[in-house]
């Protein structure tokens, strides 16, 4: 493929990625836990989930817009929390967020990114969110709510799936690491891509800026921050999140629920909204895919707070499920991160007008010109429980 703005799916943008970033990189982002069956699993259960349109409904011009949490964006998604994107080029946590604000998109910063929280807020204006990992220092991890608060985050998305960090053995048996580790493997991959090395070298190896001053992490290769796994709290529970939410004033939302039960007490303590996740399959394997686990969190849920699910977005048919089976919206993750990594603002820029295109087709071919138009009819039943 010459240029990623002629790939035609999110699948060219990954494919495109997969050429340009050393494999150490390129696996980092694609690869899940273990032996993958949730990281496949995601995919499969939109796969599995068949379409049955309805007709003659005059579909000639279609809105694609959506409220999330009081707020209207132009496509029910936002951005998912992705950390250590600089890794695959410069200043890709800014491009992603541009091209989130560019379209009234909401980007959610994550707390393990290259690009700190004051320079999100100046340099991509726009609607964001904070993501947070509970650390085990809770100075610091407070200091963090604080400064996303000074910089107008609108929004704290906890993330809860994360206790200890999962087993992703593409990881260890390329020998990645960050902080870099050179070896001679890592070494030779890197310098098998001399585009993107000159790239790395002229700007300097990323830092997790957000992670700066941890335990006394400073800048440098040594230091170079994902030792934050180390400082994760595995001990954080509800009342830790009780906490939290006392804590902090604005919207709270607790991403990584999987068990309608959790979903239901979440709701009780007063959290604004659910995103329904499994990490992108990057943390426990053999859990159940999102789209699987969605309708009993729904129907927990109640329509009390709004839910979104993310896992597997990779084209617009996708969202329309995951609507049409009772998500408020959904997030993505490497459909986004890959157009960034691959071209930044351009390559985030595109793989949103695929996302947006398809789904525009999607909602025509199924008869539904409005967001609310998408409704459990369309899909077959019991299909979507494979
Ligand atoms: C490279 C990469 C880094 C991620 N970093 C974070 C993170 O820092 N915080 C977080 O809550 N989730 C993180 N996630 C998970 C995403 O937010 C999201 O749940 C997942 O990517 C959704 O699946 P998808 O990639 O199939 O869209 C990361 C995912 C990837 C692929």
């Amino acid at each position: 493929m010459s240029s990623p703005l002629h790939a035609v799916s999110i699948e060219d943008l990954r494919l495109a990625a997969k050429q340009k970033l050393p494999r150490c990189i390129f696996d980092f982002f694609d690869g899940g836990a273990e032996d993958e069956i949730t990281l496949k699993a995601n995919r499969q259960s939109f796969h599995n989930t068949l379409l049955l349109p309805r007709i003659l409904r005059g579909v000639e011009s279609i809105d694609t817009s959506a409220d999330i949490l009081g707020h209207r964006c132009s496509l029910p998604l936002a951005i998912a929390p992705t950390g250590a994107l600089g890794f695959g080029k410069h200043g890709a946590d800014i491009a992603l967020a541009r091209a989130a604000a560019d379209r009234d998109l909401i980007y959610t910063l994550s707390s393990s990114a290259t690009t700190s929280i004051e320079q999100i807020a100046r340099q991509a204006p726009g609607r964001h969110w904070f993501q947070a990992y509970i650390l085990k220092n809770k100075d610091f991890f407070y200091s963090l709510i604080d400064r996303a608060h000074a910089a107008e985050y609108e929004g704290l998305m906890i993330t809860v799936d994360l206790p200890v960090g999962g087993k992703r053995e593409r990881d260890n048996k390329n020998q990645f690491a960050i902080p870099f580790k050179l070896n001679p493997r890592v070494a030779f991959d890197f310098m098998s891509h001399p585009l993107w090395l000159s790239q790395m070298l002229a700007n300097g190896i990323p830092v997790l800026e957000n992670m700066l001053g941890l335990d006394g992490q400073k800048r440098g290769i040594n230091n170079l921050a994902s030792s934050v796994g180390r400082n994760y709290d595995p001990s954080f529970n509800w009342d830790d999140l009780k906490r939290i939410r006392d804590y902090w004033h604005k919207k709270l939302i607790i991403k990584g629920v999987m068990h309608p039960e959790d979903a239901l007490r979440l709701v009780e303590m007063g959290c604004d909204a659910i995103v329904v996740s499994n990490h992108g399959g990057r943390q426990l394997d053999t859990a159940i895919s999102t789209l699987r686990a969605l309708p009993d969190i729904v129907k927990a849920v109640d329509r009390k707070v709004p839910v979104l699910l993310d896992g597997g977005i990779r084209r617009g048919s996708d969202i329309l499920k995951a609507i049409a089976l009772g998500a408020d919206g959904v997030m993505t993750g490497r459909a986004t991160l890959f157009g960034a990594v691959v071209q930044g603002e351009n390559g985030a820029s595109h793989a949103l007008n695929i996302l947006k295109e398809e789904l525009i087709r999607t909602m025509q071919l199924c008869g539904a010109s409005e967001i609310n138009q998408i409704t459990a009819d369309l899909i077959l039943k019991h299909e979507h429980s494979k």
